[in-house]
């Protein structure tokens, strides 16, 4: 993906704000990392959570913003973070779309809303074509909100857990976006 020139500005939705990862931003993810229901459905994270990783993975986002390999952003409700939404492994004009919340604001449209947002963005602000996306087998909340994104299942892979430290089976999913 080529660098991005688009400003780390703010994306507004009828409840929430999503604004551009800072590196300040490590302890509140390190707190909703600590919840076992949270981090046992995330590709890449380990359980227990690492503040000195957390702290690492933040510190490069605002290079990846630069570079257009990947738009991160914190999710505030009311002004405070619940959570992260962001389409990451940009290459050419497809990105993975990826988000996680702090248990307390699950089951309130949360992730629907700040990922059509973000998809959004990517879409007419970044020039992106399409997107995937996985989740595990046993995370049907997940699937849920990607179907109702629009996304269209495209089969299942195994796929290790460092959270899990093992395999499990991976539900795979595509949108292709329209300008
Ligand atoms: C997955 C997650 C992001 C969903 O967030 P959320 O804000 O609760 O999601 P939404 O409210 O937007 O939508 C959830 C949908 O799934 C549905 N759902 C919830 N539990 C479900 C279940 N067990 N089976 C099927 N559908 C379910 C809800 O009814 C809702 O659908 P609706 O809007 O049509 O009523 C959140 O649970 C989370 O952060 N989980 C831990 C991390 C994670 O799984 N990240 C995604 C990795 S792929």
């Amino acid at each position: 993906m080529r660098p991005s020139t688009i400003p780390r500005s703010t994306l507004d939705t009828p409840r929430l704000r999503l604004r551009p990862t800072s590196p300040a931003d490590a302890q509140r993810a390190f707190e909703i990392q600590t919840d076992w229901d949270v981090t046992r459905m995330l590709s890449h994270a380990s359980f227990p959570p690492s503040l000195a990783a957390i702290r690492s993975w933040f510190s490069i986002h605002e290079k990846e913003w630069a570079e257009g390999t990947a738009y991160r952003f914190a999710i505030e409700n009311d002004g405070h973070m619940i959570g992260i939404v962001d389409v990451d492994e940009i290459s050419g004009s497809e990105g993975s779309l990826g988000y996680w919340l702090e248990k307390s604001s699950w089951g309130r449209g949360f992730a629907f809303e700040a990922a059509e947002r973000l998809i959004r963005f990517v879409s007419e602000d970044i020039g992106l074509s399409r997107l995937t996306s996985g989740r595990a087998d046993d995370n049907p909340a997940s699937g849920h909100v990607l179907t109702k994104l629009g996304f269209i299942n495209t089969g299942s892979k195994e796929t290790f857990s460092n959270a899990r430290g093992g395999n499990l089976l991976q539900q795979r999913y595509a949108l292709v976006l329209k300008r």
